[in-house]
């Protein structure tokens, strides 16, 4: 996008679309369902829609604004607003903890990506026809301990992303967003009607919303705050960026509540797909990240015409994951080309095979290098950790508390259009409670 510097969105639809291709992804399909079966159910679904509204939101609306501001990537925006409010030039940091950390997770981000694009081609291939879940469970078990295949799915994954990045046709997969995007809502109510169809739909609905608060632990918390970042793309700079291309007239709150919404919906439908199909087949709530492999190709298996549904369904996983593995390429390569000589894809080149390396030990962790590195966490926990867990909380908090503290409070009461009312709840949202949750959850989950 170094080529559009001052260019804009043509609308709010294309923003929003883009905003939604880079929130929608693997952590609404792949990584939402499988957190609430480890942390146990709707206490954690609760936590974490109070996160989306209270912190998320504001955060979103935080990075956008200060990157409608600044109008350059997240770490020169930090640097120029705060010379502007003269504060410390220190909140770049802001700006580059993003970019490093956008590289670690798009590391792993295409392990799973390489999942995906197995499992579209398992789908054709008829892999999932008649298994029962011992069938399916050993399919996935074999991916997991082959390393070759892994490095296959997260090498092509990767050159995609890299691919699509260099050539710079970023923009042009709104129109696939938009298109694509109600197909797989479509999808996942066609898994949802299956689920029906299993009898334990009822279970699923109480296990997702009818909260054990003994469930919940300062860990599942700060997971479920880990995971409304990850899931908004927040506190990478990522919507920063996007923001510098946001045209004034554009009103922050309502995208962002329309974003919001689209992601929310997204990932609570994936849980509505998923759970049935656990509770049907007695499988293990708490599998962890092979959680939808074990489960939808059950579905898909099973059912009229699954065939091409499931063919459907993981390219359209794969897409959702492409988009937001997009949004994490940009940003580091717009780094990399400003801070050195080289050229566009020449820097797409550089970052992306970083990434694609570190993704390699990630994938190894899964196999042949499983034992602890760190901490009792092996390299795919351990990035997935650091970046969910600290790095995204306190980048984003970074961010609001510049936003509601160091910017001039009236203006940004105009520039978010807010009534009187608005104003006072804005104001105590985004300097006192979100803050006050990020730092509350962060300290009592931690230690
Ligand atoms: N939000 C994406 C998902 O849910 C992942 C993602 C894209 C992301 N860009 C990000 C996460 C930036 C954190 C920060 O799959």
């Amino acid at each position: 996008m170094a080529k559009l510097a001052h260019a804009q969105w043509s609308s709010r639809m294309t923003f929003v679309l883009a905003a939604a291709g880079s929130a929608v992804g693997l952590g609404n399909i792949w990584k939402f369902p499988y957190m609430v079966g480890e942390s146990g159910g709707a206490a954690f679904v609760f936590v974490y829609l109070l996160c989306i509204a209270l912190i998320g939101l504001p955060i979103l609306v935080s990075e956008w604004l200060l990157g409608r501001r600044g109008q350059k990537n997240p770490a020169s925006t930090m640097s120029e607003l705060a010379r502007g409010a003269n504060k410390p030039k220190a909140w770049a940091i802001v700006g580059v903890s993003g970019i490093i950390g956008a590289f670690l997770i798009l590391s792993f981000y295409s392990v799973i990506g390489g999942w995906s694009l197995y499992y579209t081609v398992n789908s054709v291939s008829g892999a999932f026809i008649g298994q029962d879940a011992d069938g399916i469970g050993a399919l996935f078990n074999g991916m997991l301990s082959n390393p070759g295949l892994l490095l296959l799915g997260h090498s092509v994954f990767m050159l995609l992303v890299i691919g699509i990045v260099a050539r710079g046709v970023t923009k042009g997969l709104e129109g696939a967003v938009r298109i694509l995007m109600p197909v797989l809502a479509l999808l996942l109510v066609v898994l949802i009607g299956y689920g029906m169809s299993t009898g334990h739909f009822g279970e699923a609905l109480t296990y997702m919303f009818n909260p054990d608060w003994s469930k919940l632990t300062a860990e599942t918390v700060l997971a479920a705050l880990g995971h409304a970042f990850f899931t908004l793309s927040l506190g990478m700079g990522i919507m920063m960026a996007y923001g510098s291309y946001l045209g004034k007239d554009i009103n922050l709150l309502q995208t962002a509540r329309t974003v919001i919404i689209m992601d929310t919906v997204i990932a609570l439908g994936a849980g509505l797909a998923i759970f049935p199909i656990v509770f049907a087949n007695n499988l293990d709530l708490a599998s962890g990240p092979g959680l939808i492999f074990v489960t939808l190709p059950l579905a898909f298996g099973n059912m009229d015409g699954g065939l091409i549904l499931g063919l459907m369904f993981f390219l359209l996983l794969t897409f959702a994951a492409l988009t937001s593995a997009i949004s994490l390429l940009e940003p580091v390569v717009e780094f990399v080309e400003e801070r050195t000589p080289l050229s566009r894809v020449m820097a797409t080149v550089v970052a992306g095979v970083g990434a694609w390396l570190l993704g390699i030990a990630a994938l190894l962790s899964f196999n042949v290098w499983s034992e602890p590195l760190m901490f009792g966490l092996g390299v795919f926990d351990l990035l997935d950790t650091l970046t969910s867990k600290i790095m995204l909380p306190l980048t984003g908090l970074g961010a609001i508390l510049f936003a509601a503290w160091c910017l001039d409070r009236k203006s940004v009461e105009a520039e978010l259009e807010l009534s009187t009312t608005g104003k006072s709840v804005w104001n105590i949202i985004a300097r006192y409670v979100a803050p006050a949750g990020v730092i509350a959850v962060f300290v009592t989950g931690l230690i």
